[in-house]
This record gives C-alpha cells, structure tokens and sequence, in this order.
C-alpha cells in the first residue's frame, strides 16, 4: 500500500518535471514564464506545507495556520474590474479586534508579471489570472498572522490578502479584444479599495499597504492614492517587501528585465497610471521602476529587501537567455557555489540596491530593512518575519523593525555590511538540476568562504548607516 503511494507520488512528480522541462525549454527566451513558475511553485509550497498537514500530525503540532477564505468582490464586474480572463478579482480578510479593530493592513499578492499576449494567454489558465483557479483559502502567516507571538504589531488589525490576477502590479487599464484579454490592475485597486472602505476601512485611525515582489512594487505605485482615501488624521504608512526592482545590467551586458517591463507597460499601457512626476522627465518604462519612484512618495514608507535579492539574481542578473553556457547556473542556485567574480558582480548589485535608496532613505519618515541576504520576500513568511531564529538588523527582526518604524517607536535605517557577514540570514536555495522546480530554504550559518571572497566584500565602499559585522561569528 505504502509502497504503492511512494511509486504514483514518484510518477506524478516525475511527469511534472518533464512537463516542466518540456515547458521550459519552450520558453526559453520568455523570461516571464520562466520566473513565473519559481514564484508560483514558491508560493504553492508555502500553501502546501501550511495546509497539507496530514491528521496524525495535527494532533501533536499545536499551531496551524490560520486559513483564511477568498471572498470575490461581486461589485467589480459592473466596472469592468477584472482578472485577465474576465473573472472577478478577490481577496482574503481576517477581521481585527480589540486595540486594532479600526486599523487595516493591506497585503497586496505577488507573483511577476505577464509582458507578452501568449504568456498573459497562459496566465488565464492559473490563479495568476483566473479567480477560477485560485486556491479557496490561504493560510495568514508572517505579516498576516493572528498570533502576537508571530506578529507582534499587527496580529489583531484587520488583514487583508488582495489577490494578484492582472499581471502588471496592479496597474495596467487596457484590453485586447482578438486574445480574450483583460488588462484592468488599476480598476482591481480600485474596485478592492472601495469594498474594503465598504467593510469598515472608511473609520481606520491606522492603515498600512503592504506587498511582496510584483505587490511590493504595486505597494509603491499605488502609496499615495492609498493615502488619498484617508483623512489626515489618520496614519497611513506603506511598506514595500522585495519590491526594489533594479534596472541593472545582467550577466550578457543586456537588460532583461527593462526588456521586460517594457513589454508589460506598453501591453497593458500602464503609463497611464505612473506618477504624473516621474512621466514628465522620464520614459514611461523607466517609471515602472521603483528607483525612479521611491524617492517622490509623499506618504511614509518602508523598504524591506534583501541586496541580493533572490529573483532578481534568477530572473533578471542570470536568467538562461542572459547565460546561454549555463556559467551562472550553479551560483545563481545557491551563492555558496560562486566564485570570486560572480560574487563580485552582486557586490556591485548591492551598491546599485544602495544608490537607489539613498534619497529616499535620508526622509525621516522613511525606513529601510536591507540585508545581505539571498532572499525574496521575508515579510510573508514566518521564519522571515519573526521567529526564533529570523533574520536581524542591530540585533532586531524584520517584525519590530517595520513596527518601530510604523509606531514611530525608533527611527530605522538599517542597511547591513556587505555579504558574507550576516549569518542570521535566511537564503533561498535552489536545486541545480531544477533550478525552476525546487527550492527550499536554508541557513547561511558558518558558510564556508574564500579569503577572496571576504577581501573584496571588505573593499565594497561601506555607505551605510548601521554595519553590522560579524566576521568573527563565521567559522
Ligand atoms: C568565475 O566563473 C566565471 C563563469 O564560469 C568565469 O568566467 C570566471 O573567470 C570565474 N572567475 C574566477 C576568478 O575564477
């Protein structure tokens, strides 16, 4: 019997990683599809692993996620608010209590983007683009935890997951008409906003908007119309997770993803929903860029990101079309495998992550997280966020950070020493062979690391304003 379940898992995994194979090697050069697929098998396996959890198991592990169910806005349709295949948009919300029954925070989902009429096609077909296939439930952990001892800031606020099925960051007001498409990001936000303000967020004296990867861009583009919907009077903050999206050159001299940005801008013609400041000087793709925005956000905000930031070294530094040889494929799957020159190259990421927050980061109402980590979005998880073991800045989590930063409790600017000092990180990792299929996470802990590797980390020019070394803690 058991033996008969291990061989069908094993057949099943087995044809997906072929189909995958096949899939991919398709679709080589579309990098959306690519990255895509790690996002959604990252996600899908914090779903899985949240609420897969067999019944002999529930019995001896005391806390299980919370699931929270998915709640489509039926309101959204008469505005023409909808997914890329025309379903309804929708969201997931735990309601507050107590000291946070009037404070309302935001997660706005992740999950790349589509650039092209095929992949956006494809897109139809998953719950990137289809509230059809969207899971009914999702589980509330990290940022969106109702446990104080997993979230210590917001646990009893009213938290809201709005789904991602648009494909351009919420963003984009266009359709085509020959592919079946709906290009509507922006009416989703705001069709999202008026339900939400429907269901109490119009008496908030606290709000926060918040997002992950594609949401965490969505979080800086949409801050100040957050903001707008509010009276002064109440505190309306905005924290972007891993949503500092570089436009860097890659591993080629090319530049994948400004390449791919621009094809979501002009497809989905989101130029008409950029900062009016920014359009006026630069072009419209440069405006979808959060280096050219972060610094004229009006409103409060926070950038939590790692400076190597995981999808950006897979995605858009190293990504198969930029590396053809397959040089960067075993680095790019887990940093302790680079060489000198390859960590050199993220050195120089780093410092591109560090001149683009600069202005931004001398407001006093701003806060930074930025650690040397090879991670992608820590806000969402809870091993991230706040546990045990979770990464720290000065010696304070990724939780108490944003809350120091949002109860104005202590200013936090916090950029870390460049790697490989930070052992409290938790990084992404990849498995070779499936680079796209695999991944789990792992402690850098007492990593193995060349003489070269810490001189030319020591020789980046430090420009931030609290290092944090730990040199003599790696062994
Ligand atoms: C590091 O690896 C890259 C890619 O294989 C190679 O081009 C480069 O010469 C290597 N550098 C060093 C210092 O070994």
């Amino acid at each position: 019997m058991k033996q008969q379940q291990k061989v069908s898992v094993c057949c099943c995994l087995g044809l997906l990683v072929v189909a995958l194979a096949a899939a991919l090697k398709e679709k080589e050069k579309e990098q959306v599809l690519w990255s895509k697929s790690w996002l959604d098998l990252a996600d899908k396996d914090a779903a899985d692993s949240a609420s897969s959890a067999l019944p002999a198991q529930t019995q001896t592990q005391p806390p299980l996620n919370l699931m929270v169910p998915l709640t489509l806005i039926n309101s959204a349709a008469s505005k023409g608010a909808v997914c890329l295949d025309g379903t309804l948009p929708g969201y997931h919300l735990h309601p507050g209590y107590g000291s946070g029954a009037n404070s309302w925070l935001i997660q706005l989902e992740g999950g790349g983007w589509c650039n092209s009429i095929r992949n956006c096609v494809y897109r139809k077909t998953t719950r990137r683009g289809s509230s059809k296939f969207m899971e009914k439930q999702l589980p509330f952990t990290g940022i969106l935890s109702n446990k104080a001892e997993e979230n210590p800031d917001f646990f009893n606020w009213n938290r809201v997951k709005l789904r991602y099925c648009d494909g351009a960051s919420f963003s984009g007001d266009s359709q085509n008409e020959a592919a079946q498409l709906h290009f509507r990001g922006q009416r989703i936000w705001l069709a999202a906003m008026e339900e939400l303000m429907s269901k109490g967020m119009q008496k908030a004296d606290q709000a926060l908007l918040s997002g992950c990867s594609a949401g965490g861009l969505a979080s800086i583009l949409h801050c100040d119309e957050f903001q707008d919907l509010f009276p002064e009077t109440t505190r309306v903050k905005c924290l972007s997770d891993a949503g500092m999206f570089l436009d860097a050159i890659d591993v080629s001299g090319g530049h994948t993803l400004k390449n791919l940005f621009a094809g979501v801008v002009s497809l989905q013609e989101v130029q008409k929903n950029l900062p009016k400041t920014c359009i006026d000087h630069l072009d419209p793709t440069s405006c979808f860029f959060p280096q050219n925005l972060v610094a004229n956000v009006k409103t409060p905000m926070f950038l939590l990101n790692a400076a190597y930031d995981a999808w950006q070294v897979q995605a858009s530094l190293a990504p198969t079309s930029a590396d053809p040889r397959g040089l960067w494929s075993a680095c790019k799957s887990n940093h302790a495998l680079c060489n000198s020159s390859q960590i050199q190259f993220f050195q120089d990421f780093r410092n591109q992550m560090l001149n683009a927050v600069r202005d931004f980061s001398m407001s006093t109402k701003n806060g930074l997280f930025i650690n040397s980590c090879f991670a992608h979005c820590q806000s969402e998880r809870q091993d991230t966020w706040f546990a045990d073991d979770s990464p720290v800045l000065g010696n304070r989590a990724i939780a108490l950070s944003v809350g120091d930063w949002y109860f104005d409790r202590l200013p936090v600017k916090a950029i870390d020493c460049a790697y490989p000092c930070d052992n409290t990180c938790h990084n992404l990792m990849f498995n070779e062979d499936l680079s796209s299929s695999s991944m789990t996470y792992s402690q850098s802990t007492r990593l193995s690391f060349t003489v070269l590797n810490l001189l030319s980390a020591l020789m980046v020019p430090i420009i931030c304003s609290r290092c944090i070394m730990r040199f003599h803690s790696v062994k």
